[in-house]
């Protein structure tokens, strides 16, 4: 395998503390080693040891890939006409994912596979390497194995998410959707899933029946994580919380109780700050999240409904501007925290031994992805 020395990068954020003593790790004038798939060595220019091959990159800036934690890319059709409406003055609501599982099992594996190549390449061309995708828009048997099989063949991080809604044909029997979800359903996505998750909120699943599918997950062999308190209060993250989650997602309205479940726990905190963008409410407290020791991931949770968009760098730019985060903790938990929130040390993270998943930037600075909203910052991504 011959190995590749990268110099002339102006920045470079490593995620690696020993470097500076900050979470982002900074070097300046720094050089990277690759080795096939791995990073061989990171420091700076002046001790860099030989390589096979070598390119300069012109002073511009080197971050890890962003690690997107949650996405449902596993869809036909879109929801434009809902987002007008949204933005002449109705509000979201859970049951708009219906007209896109009507759509979605309408497809064939074709279609649906062809969809979710062109978002990730849509996701590769904004800086993502890695991404966790869901199901959640099929909500048959079949249909979630499927979706889930169509995943596999952009990611590892496959996630269950039978219990997104109930389906129409079960709307007089919610409890028999949960049996379905629990039993054969779960028999036929565990084959093709890493991870469950369950959408606990007023309109969509209780803590009652998140808890028990979580359970039977579980149980399967699947890691679970959830999304909780996106529409309005209620006790999904304190339940994320007490089963020692890896992850708990949106985390929009939360109470001090909630806060400190939180800081108690490993549970990262997964914001989705693209879905207040889009359905035009209230972020999640993120100044606050940090501030009492919790850690954050940010996540584009790519959908048609509650948030189209695809763009790490766009989650940057909002969780500094909206969320009062600082520019270094927003690019640490668009990297770094995504990686946390999917159990994961080998992404996020430039360091030997790592993954060689590198986001080059056409800037001088990890800054200017807050600094320069909606411009197409990303000038190379190698991986
Ligand atoms: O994460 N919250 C539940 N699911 C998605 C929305 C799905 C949709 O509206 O189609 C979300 O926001
Ligand atoms: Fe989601």
């Amino acid at each position: 395998m011959t190995s590749l020395l990268l110099t002339g990068i102006g920045e470079l954020v490593t995620n690696d503390p020993t470097h500076d003593g900050t979470r982002l790790g900074l070097l300046d004038d720094a050089a990277v080693v690759l080795d096939g798939h791995r990073i061989a060595w990171v420091g700076r220019r002046l001790d860099a040891p030989e390589a096979d091959a070598a390119r300069d990159l012109g002073g511009r800036a080197v971050l890890p890939g962003f690690v997107d934690s949650h996405s449902h890319l596993v869809f036909a059709g879109d929801r434009a006409e809902e987002f007008a409406a949204r933005m002449a003055g109705e509000s979201y609501a859970a049951g708009g994912i219906r007209t896109t599982v009507a759509a979605t099992r309408a497809a064939t594996d074709e279609q649906l596979s062809a969809n979710v190549a062109r978002l990730v390449a849509e996701m590769r061309r904004q800086g993502t390497t890695t991404v966790e995708i869901k199901s959640g828009y099929g909500l048959t048997t079949l249909d979630e194995a499927r979706a889930l099989a169509v995943a596999r063949q952009y990611t590892d991080e496959t996630t269950f998410l039978g219990a997104h809604v109930v389906p129409p044909e079960y709307a007089d029997d919610p409890s028999g959707y949960v049996d379905l979800v629990t039993g054969p359903m779960l028999d036929a996505a565990a084959p093709h899933a890493r991870w469950i998750d369950a959408f606990c909120e007023r309109g969509a699943f209780d803590a009652d029946q998140a808890h028990t599918i979580l359970l039977a997950g579980q149980a399967a062999g699947l890691a679970g994580r959830l999304h909780a308190n996106q529409l309005g209060p209620g006790p999904g993250v304190r339940l994320a919380c007490e089963l020692g989650l890896t992850a708990v997602d949106h985390c929009t309205h939360l109470d001090d109780a909630d806060v400190e479940a939180l800081a108690g726990s490993g549970t990262i905190a997964t914001l989705l700050p693209g879905v207040e963008f889009s359905t035009r409410s209230p972020y999640p407290d993120a100044r606050g999240l940090i501030d009492a020791g919790v850690t954050v991931a940010l996540a584009s949770d790519c959908n048609p409904g509650s948030c189209y968009t695809s763009s790490m760098p766009l989650c940057v730019a909002l969780g500094v501007r909206e969320m009062r985060m600082t520019p270094a903790e927003a690019v640490w938990s668009a990297t770094a925290g995504g990686a946390r929130a999917l159990g994961r040390d080998d992404v996020g993270v430039l360091a030997a031994g790592k993954q060689a998943h590198l986001t080059v930037l056409e800037a001088p600075s990890y800054l200017h992805l807050a600094y320069r909203p909606g411009v197409p910052l990303v000038a190379e991504v190698i991986a």
